[in-house]
């Protein structure tokens, strides 16, 4: 149960240029969560493949004009999904206006998203500790969106090394990232166990980025 489901979003400072919106897209969930299943009736989920050949445990899809796909050629922003070989779901209005409301919130009010990377979380799914470094403009923030079972996210610095912070990210919490850690090195460590009554078994996170030049 969420002690704070009653309440409305607050803002958590992260860094410079980083906030947690808390339960920001609460309201918005299960909106959210029925869109993310018509994206993936399209483009399905999937397991890719790294360049050094590990399978990931995350399980990805995506949406919007560019969506994210990793093989053993190497990672890359793409138009077309690789797995259907069709253009990638169009970006939901419900994803643009959830993304457009917290880019503003977080002092973003020009991010123009032309892609949103949707991840899924089974038990034991982690994302090793990376930097978003694929997108050509870094001016561009990210703006994340969790949904379902909580997940321990690391936050990092500029150096792998950095000390990381960990927070726990809920059902609804929005981290925005820019400007000066836009590329701050950060992680989600296993998902453990659980069941979500909007999710089940899973974590969802989104992920809105400006990966094309913006022309
Ligand atoms: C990411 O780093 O791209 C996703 C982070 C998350 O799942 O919270
Ligand atoms: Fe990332």
């Amino acid at each position: 149960m969420d002690l704070f489901a009653d309440q409305p979003p607050w803002h958590e400072p992260l860094d410079d240029g980083a906030v947690i919106l808390r339960r920001f897209a609460f309201a918005t969930a299960a909106e959210l969560l029925a869109t993310i299943a018509q994206v993936a009736a399209q483009s399905p989920f999937r397991q890719m493949v790294t360049p050094g050949g590990y399978t990931m445990s995350v399980a990805m899809t995506s949406c919007g004009p560019l969506g994210w796909t990793s093989s053993r050629s190497g990672y890359r922003y793409a138009h077309h999904d690789p797995l259907t070989g069709k253009p990638w779901p169009e970006m939901p209005p419900a994803f643009r206006t959830l993304c457009d409301d917290a880019a503003r919130a977080a002092g973003y009010p020009d991010f123009q998203p032309d892609a949103c990377l949707i991840n899924r979380y089974a038990p034991g799914a982690k994302l090793s500790l990376h930097q978003d470094k694929d997108e050509p403009d870094l001016r561009a923030p990210i703006v994340s969106v969790s949904l379902g079972l909580p997940a321990v996210f690391q936050w990092g610095g500029l150096k792998r090394s950095d000390p990381l912070k960990r927070l726990l990210l809920e059902h609804g919490d929005v981290v925005v990232w820019g400007g000066p850690s836009r590329l701050y090195y950060h992680g989600v460590q296993p998902l453990k166990p659980g069941f979500h009554p909007d999710t089940g078994p899973w974590r969802y996170n989104l992920t809105f980025r400006q990966a094309g030049d913006g022309e």
